[in-house]
């Protein structure tokens, strides 16, 4: 599809909200003796990197990879693992780290799958939320930025692979 790329957040605006984000999670966390952010790949990348550098703590990464097989709209679509943690977090504090959440499938799945592993707290951190696509309850903890449907790009978000390295997020427009 010919397309061009508009500018919807800009990069100041990203990372005022990520700094945001991240003193809350510090404060939240004061007392931890170790936080695990784990990133979803490969969408979260770029925004594990940038919050977890402004999160003054203890701070282990690790990262997951979901597959997701189906089409999007059926209700029963499901999510497996592709590539699993690889520490273990029971008895930890984590914070799943995602770029955006839409129908809220992949979040709801790695929540419950993570729970059963007994960590000692769950909580979930997504730069973008596209509420009117939810299909399942996801709870999360915090929102960057709440968007309407519209098909964007940036900041560790791809169409085709392409455009995660935007330090922005755009909006894809046909052309
Ligand atoms: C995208 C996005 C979220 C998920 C959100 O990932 O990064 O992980 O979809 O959709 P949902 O709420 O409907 O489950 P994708 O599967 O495209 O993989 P990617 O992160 O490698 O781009
Ligand atoms: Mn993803
Ligand atoms: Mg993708």
């Amino acid at each position: 599809m010919k397309h061009s790329v508009e500018v919807l957040i800009s990069e100041q605006d990203v990372q005022q909200r990520v700094s945001e984000m991240a003193k809350e999670i510090e404060l939240k966390y004061k007392d931890t003796e170790c936080l695990v952010m784990i990133g979803l790949l490969r969408g979260s990348c770029i925004l594990l990197a940038d919050l977890s550098r402004k999160v003054n703590l203890p701070v282990q990464l690790d990262f997951m990879t979901a597959s997701s097989y189906g089409n999007k709209m059926e209700s029963s679509r499901e999510v497996k693992i592709k590539k699993d943690l690889d520490d273990e977090i029971r008895g930890k504090d984590v914070v799943i780290v995602e770029d955006i959440i839409d129908t809220g499938f992949t979040l709801n799945k790695i929540r419950e799958m993570l729970l059963m592993r007994d960590p000692a707290s769950l909580t979930i951190c997504t730069l973008l939320d596209k509420p009117v696509r939810r299909q399942v309850e996801v709870p999360v903890d915090w929102v960057g930025f709440s968007i309407p449907d519209e098909f964007v790009v940036g900041y560790g978000i791809d169409y085709a692979q392409k455009y995660r390295n935007l330090p922005f997020i755009g909006k894809v427009v046909p052309e």
